[in-house]
């Protein structure tokens, strides 16, 4: 189904999905990020539903997607004026914005307790569609198995929750391919990016003033959260989990120049490939010619360095390549953590819980 035409079969696949989900069924479908499971987000038996089918853990909330701009305002208590530029800036799109939450209103599974929740209006046609017709405020997390890449096609939803979901709605290939930026504003206008994605820091300033934006929570705080089980609730909660993970061992290699990165990481994979690993590198186009050849059983792109664009949309599909080649040990290229960049590291660095190999000097 294309976001730009809706043709009279995908119309009739439309009016199903929404009716199964105004009826309290879960129905995955496409954004402009990644593809979402969606449920009623006040039926607590559907938003139990989609916990379920993921198994996901419950304290990690749900982001409620909705297809106007009015639709906001009975879900939350104030829309701050910062909040409100942001709004205007980048809805529909790939923002998520955590507001206070108005109490009643939706299933209290969604905010998993929390007394914020947050929103976002998708842009992409199917899915505006989707949720005006289902005439709900849609909960939606990415439509993948609580730790998996998330999905950028309807086959991967249908790889991870086939049997588990109410149906799919297929749009093709996600364009962004990785999630919204999570951003909550501070009560003094300022706005802290609790994941980043698919709207950059450097785009967010442009709105707010630089200056008002603060960095993604580094790893450090990440890895903190990941200890603190018992400490207190990370603000972005869904972050203190290993994520976006294949199956295989992965790490990340960093150096000073593409060169030394190159040279370590094909060192390692081919001790690896001697010692019976099934062996992934991912790389960035302009390194290819820096490795020796077949320096991996799998070798992925993520195509230019010179446009991120091209490795967020293909970031999720190559980790799960790797799981299909039978991939053990993995190795990634880190790229500069600019624009987009930043959300292709700290997806990269989640799905390597951490793991880092300098190259050094
Ligand atoms: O692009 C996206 O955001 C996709 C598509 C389907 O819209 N959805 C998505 O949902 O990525 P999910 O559930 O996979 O990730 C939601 C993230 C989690 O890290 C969660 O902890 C955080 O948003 N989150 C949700 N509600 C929150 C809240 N009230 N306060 C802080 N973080 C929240
Ligand atoms: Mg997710």
């Amino acid at each position: 189904m294309d976001s730009n035409a809706i043709d009279a079969q995908d119309r009739q696949a439309l009016a199903e999905a929404a009716e199964m989900l105004a009826g309290g069924a879960t129905v995955a479908f496409p954004t402009e990020t990644v593809y979402g499971l969606g449920a009623d987000a006040r039926n607590t038996a559907a938003v139990e539903a989609v916990f379920a089918a993921k198994g996901r853990p419950s304290d990690n909330p749900l982001i409620v997607h909705i297809a106007d701009r009015e639709a906001l305002d009975p879900l939350v208590t104030e829309v701050s004026p910062a909040a409100t530029a942001l709004i205007e800036a980048f809805w529909p799109g790939p923002l998520t914005l955590v507001l206070p939450v108005r109490p009643g209103v939706l299933s209290p599974l969604v905010t998993a307790g929390l007394d914020t929740v947050g929103v976002r209006m998708p842009a992409h046609g199917v899915a505006q569609a989707l949720i005006r017709e289902a005439g709900c405020p849609v909960a939606a997390p990415s439509a993948n198995r609580s730790g998996r890449p998330s999905p950028t096609t309807a086959g991967h939803v249908r790889g991870d929750l086939a049997g588990y979901i109410g149906g799919v709605l297929d749009g093709g290939p996600a364009g962004v391919g990785l999630e919204s930026t999570v951003v909550q504003v501070q009560p003094d206008g300022t706005a802290v990016i609790l994941r980043p994605g698919g709207i950059t820091a450097e785009q967010l300033a442009a709105v707010l003033g630089s200056g008002a934006v603060s960095a993604t929570p580094g790893e450090e705080a990440a890895a903190r959260d990941a200890a603190a089980e018992d400490g207190p609730a990370p603000r972005a909660p869904g972050m203190k989990y290993t994520h976006y993970a294949p199956r295989g061992w992965l790490g990340v290699v960093r150096g000073a120049t593409p060169q030394r990165v190159a040279e370590a990481a094909a060192a390692r994979l081919a001790a690896a490939a001697l010692s019976g690993e099934t062996t992934g590198l991912l790389l960035f186009e302009e390194h290819r010619a820096l490795y020796p050849a077949n320096p991996a059983a799998c070798v992925r792109s993520l195509g230019a360095l010179a446009s991120p664009e091209e490795g967020a949309r293909a970031l999720y599909a190559a980790l799960r390549d790797f799981d299909e080649a039978g991939a053990t040990y993995i190795l990634a290229e880190a790229c500069p953590e600019t624009g987009l960049g930043a959300a292709i590291m700290n997806r990269l660095m989640k799905a390597a819980g951490g793991t880092v190999i300098e190259a050094g000097e």
